[in-house]
Formats: structure tokens, C-alpha cells, sequence
């Protein structure tokens, strides 16, 4: 799917205004953001400025102070109230069941989705059997994230790498509408780094598949990362957060909280286009110094250029209230 391609597809996620902070300390201060079905996103920003303070905001588990998430299903305009199915998370430090296999680590979400606590003590046998083809889908996608012969052991067993990639599977296999990825390999060697990049190089084949089949794209991404050149190279969008910013200029006050101050598509590699080395390289410099250094606080509004090419969500769609995940 190529760039121009994913900003014409409907919304998955919209963000409305999105205000936060601990205490008196302002962290986000006003963050509205549109992603259309199939994008890879990825987000970068100085250390502290807000970026797990967002993704918490959206995967509904720390709603924020003031403004509001949507994700779109079917069609649906769905109002996050809280932490639900259609918003899967992987955070850079993974937590997997010590005493649960690579296989049940998968399986036991979807397990836990499609049945109550009664239900399994009352059914055993329907239970046993859902549990058989769970177990079954997340062989399958232990397979895709390259850990076939992995299955049957437990984290202690596995390296920080390949429990990331169970981390991953267990998010996938919710099939989430959006998949939020805080720094997921950031505790990763450079080796291993290559490896997970290459997975979300698959998810993206899946859409690009999905596309050709005529259906909807089934992943859309947004990843935080601290690396510039990963941003770069694995979305189809670079947005930056930074509390570095000012207005003075247009008659509005200094910082008082973090804002996206970034916003344009990448040089196209992931999208499978020619990679122009130049480009790539002039826009890592560009996004280094708008929202990274403090001395040089630019109007935001400059380089926010990508999201302004996307249709509006429709304003004011009657929202659905989200059912918290049990
Ligand atoms: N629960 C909390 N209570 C008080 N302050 C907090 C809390 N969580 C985060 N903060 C502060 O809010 C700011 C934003 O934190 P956040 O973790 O969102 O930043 P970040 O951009 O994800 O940083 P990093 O790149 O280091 O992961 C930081 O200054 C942090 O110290
Ligand atoms: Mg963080």
C-alpha cells in the first residue's frame, strides 16, 4: 500500500484534543491526530515528553485529563473508555506467564475472551475444544513470528528477543484494529533489532495481500521508538512529540506541555518504493532538529504536513461507548 493509499482509507484511529498531566506538570498539551486503516505510524520525541503517556491515553488503560479516543470498527465509531480488545499494546518490557508455555502465553487471551469463569467450569468439554482451536491459531502465528520450534517452552527458556515475538503474538492474535507498540525493541541487540523489524515488514505484506484481495488492511500501526532511522524505515508516516515548541510568534503562549510538532510521510522504503538515500537522510536531520533541540523551538504547525492531507473523520458521528475488556 503505498503512502498516498493509506491516507485515502477510512480512519481506525482519531485522536480529539488530548490533555494531560500529573499534578501540576502539564505532559500533552493538545494532541489531535487522525490515522487512516493500513498506516504504520512511527512516533519519536525526547525522553519524558509524553509518548507512553499518549499510547496509555488511547489503549484507554489511563484516560487522559481532558479530550477524547475513538477507533473505528466496521464502520463503527467506537469512544475508548477504557481497555478493550480492538487496542492491543506491547510495551518494551514484555510480561508473559512464567508457568505458561510460548503456546498458552498466545492462547490464553482469546481463551479468556470467549469464555466465563462459569462457563468453564460448567462446559469442560466445549471448553477443552475452544481451547484446542485457539491453540491452534496461535501455533499458526508463532510460526509467523518465527518461533515454530519454540512452542512448548516457557519464557525462562527463551531469549529477550523471542519473548518479545511471543509479547507480540499474544497482541496479535486479538486481532486488534490498532496495534500500539512502545519501544518494543529497545532492550533488543542490533541482530535481534533487524529480526523484529522484519516482522512488522510481514504485517505490512499481510496488508498489502489483504489490499490485493480487495479487503481491508488487517494491521495498522503505531510504534514509539527512540531510534530515528527505525522510525524512518518501518512507517509509511513519521510523527515527532516534543514539549519543544513555541508560539510566541503567532501570539500564543510558550510551552506548557508537549505537542505533535511533526508530521510527514517517510521516504517511502516500507511502502516498497525506491529508497532515495538523500531524502532519507535530510529528513532524519530535519526531524532531529524540530523535536529534539531545545534551542531551536520552530511554529509546530510547519511541519505538520502530512496529517492535513487526510480527510477529517465525519465530525460529530455518533459515537458507541466501548465495553471495557473483563
Ligand atoms: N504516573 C506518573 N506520575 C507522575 N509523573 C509521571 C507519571 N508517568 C509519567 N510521568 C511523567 O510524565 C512525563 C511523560 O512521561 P512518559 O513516560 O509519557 O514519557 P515518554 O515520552 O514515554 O518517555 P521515555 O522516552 O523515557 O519512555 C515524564 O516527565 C514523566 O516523569
Ligand atoms: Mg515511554
Amino acid at each position: 500500500m503505498t503512502t498516498a493509499a493509506a491516507s485515502a482509507a477510512p480512519p481506525v484511529l482519531e485522536v480529539r484534543g488530548i490533555r494531560h498531566g500529573y499534578g501540576a506538570k502539564p505532559v500533552l498539551d493538545g494532541i489531535d491526530l487522525t490515522v487512516p486503516r493500513g498506516q504504520f505510524v512511527g512516533l519519536v520525541g525526547p525522553s519524558g515528553c509524553g509518548k507512553t503517556t499518549l499510547l496509555n491515553a488511547i489503549v484507554g488503560t489511563h484516560p487522559p485529563n481532558a479530550g477524547e479516543v475513538f477507533v473505528y470498527r466496521n464502520g463503527q465509531r467506537l469512544a475508548v473508555a477504557g481497555p478493550s480488545r480492538h487496542v492491543g499494546i506491547v510495551y518494551q518490557r514484555y510480561s508473559l506467564f512464567p508457568d505458561l508455555t510460548a503456546l498458552d502465553n498466545v492462547a490464553i487471551g482469546p481463551l479468556l475472551d470467549r469464555t466465563s469463569i462459569p462457563g468453564r467450569w460448567l462446559q469442560p468439554l466445549r471448553t477443552r475444544r475452544l481451547l484446542a482451536g485457539v491453540r491452534d491459531e496461535a501455533r499458526a502465528l508463532l510460526g509467523t513470528v518465527g518461533l515454530h520450534d519454540a512452542v512448548d517452552r516457557f519464557p525462562h527458556q527463551l531469549s529477550g528477543g523471542m519473548c518479545q515475538r511471543v509479547a507480540i503474538a499474544q497482541a496479535l492474535i486479538m486481532k486488534p484494529e490498532l496495534l500500539l507498540l512502545d519501544e518494543p525493541f529497545g532492550a533488543l541487540d542490533e541482530a535481534m533489532r533487524e529480526q523484529m523489524q522484519e516482522l512488522l515488514l510481514q504485517l505490512h505484506r499481510a496488508n498489502a495481500a489483504a489490499a490485493a484481495a480487495g479487503q481491508p488492511a488487517p494491521h495498522t500501526v503505531v510504534m514509539v521508538t527512540h531510534e530515528l532511522n527505525e522510525a524512518l524505515y518501518v512507517g509509511h508516516r513519521v510523527l515527532a512529540l516534543s514539549q519543544h515548541w513555541d508560539w510566541r510568534g503567532a501570539g500564543l503562549p510558550k510551552a506548557s506541555g508537549a505537542r505533535l510538532v511533526y508530521d510527514k510521510a517517510t521516504p517511502g522504503v516500507l511502502a516498497g518504493e525506491r529508497p532515495d538515500s538523500a531524502r532519507y537522510e535530510a529528513q532524519r536531520a530535519e526531524l532531529r532538529a524540530v523535536a529534539f533541540d531545545p534551542t531551536r523551538p520552530c511554529h509546530p504547525t510547519m511541519h505538520l504536513t502530512y496529517g492535513r492531507s487526510i480527510a477529517p473523520a465525519p465530525a460529530g458521528a455518533p459515537a458507541v461507548a466501548l465495553e471495557a475488556r473483563p
